[in-house]
């Protein structure tokens, strides 16, 4: 049995407006992390998005629980939104869950058969913590399908990234061709999942943000578009993004 959802939970679930802006941590000031992310949300950030990649399922190595626990502590009302880039997600849900994140997010391209989904997605909620589940650009939406067409699964799921880069790095260039698996998801859960949300992670920026929203997303990650601009800027750009 799912546990229930917490309050910050509602954010998501429940948002009172959409869309919702993640500013992602990775391009955060590493030494003044917690100074950087109280900031990002008093300039109206919704949730703080925090990239976990283990060096293996992406190139990259980023950070893990510890850093999600110490911003638990310093900012306890924060939505902690958390995307794991790594090759065993099962491993990193007691943890995660533990260090005090709200939404653990695993990628498709890290788990072998839909019930694999469905098994993971459940261990998550039974800690009463938000699922989401990504697809990566190069993976065809004939991945996604079956898992959302299962209603005991998708009842499981309450967010979809799809990726708009391949995962490793922030500053990276938007990848359009995802836009049409975005419109496909909103699609889908039209009709059996209303209050599915749909997020798009990786060059998302003012330019393209409207597209972006137009696809049907209703939460926007972006990394260096925020935390590129000088900390007197970004409540500008977080607007921008939200349209
Ligand atoms: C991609 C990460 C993203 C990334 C976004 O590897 O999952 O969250 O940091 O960075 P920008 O917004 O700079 O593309
Ligand atoms: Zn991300």
């Amino acid at each position: 049995m799912p546990s229930p959802l917490g309050p910050r939970a509602q954010l998501v679930a429940n948002p009172p407006r959409l869309p919702l802006i993640a500013p992602s941590i990775l391009s955060a000031d590493f030494a003044h992390m917690g100074r950087d992310c109280a900031h990002i949300l008093a300039s109206g950030a919704d949730l703080l998005h925090l990239d976990v990649m283990d060096g293996h399922f992406v190139p990259n190595l980023t950070m893990g629980p510890d850093l999600c626990k110490a911003l638990r502590r310093e900012l306890p009302d924060a939505f902690l939104d958390v995307h794991l880039m790594v090759t065993d997600p099962a491993k990193f849900v007691a943890p995660f869950a533990a260090a005090g994140a709200d939404l653990l997010t695993f990628h498709i391209e890290a788990v072998r058969t839909p019930e694999q989904v469905r098994e993971l997605a459940s261990e998550i909620r039974s800690r009463g913590i938000l699922v989401g589940l990504a697809i990566n650009p190069p993976t065809p939406m004939e991945a996604l399908e079956p898992v959302l067409a299962d209603e005991a699964t998708l009842a499981l799921i309450d967010m979809v990234l799809v990726m708009s880069v391949n995962p490793g790095y922030s500053g990276q260039k938007f990848i359009a061709e995802v836009l049409s698996k975005a419109s496909r998801v909103r699609e889908i859960a039209r009709k059996s999942r209303p209050g599915l949300r749909i997020q798009m992670d990786g060059g998302v920026a003012p330019a393209n943000a409207q597209a972006v929203r137009d696809a049907g997303v209703d939460v926007l990650v972006a990394a260096s578009a925020i935390f590129g601009q000088p900390a007197d800027q970004r409540a500008g750009v977080i607007a921008q993004l939200r349209g």
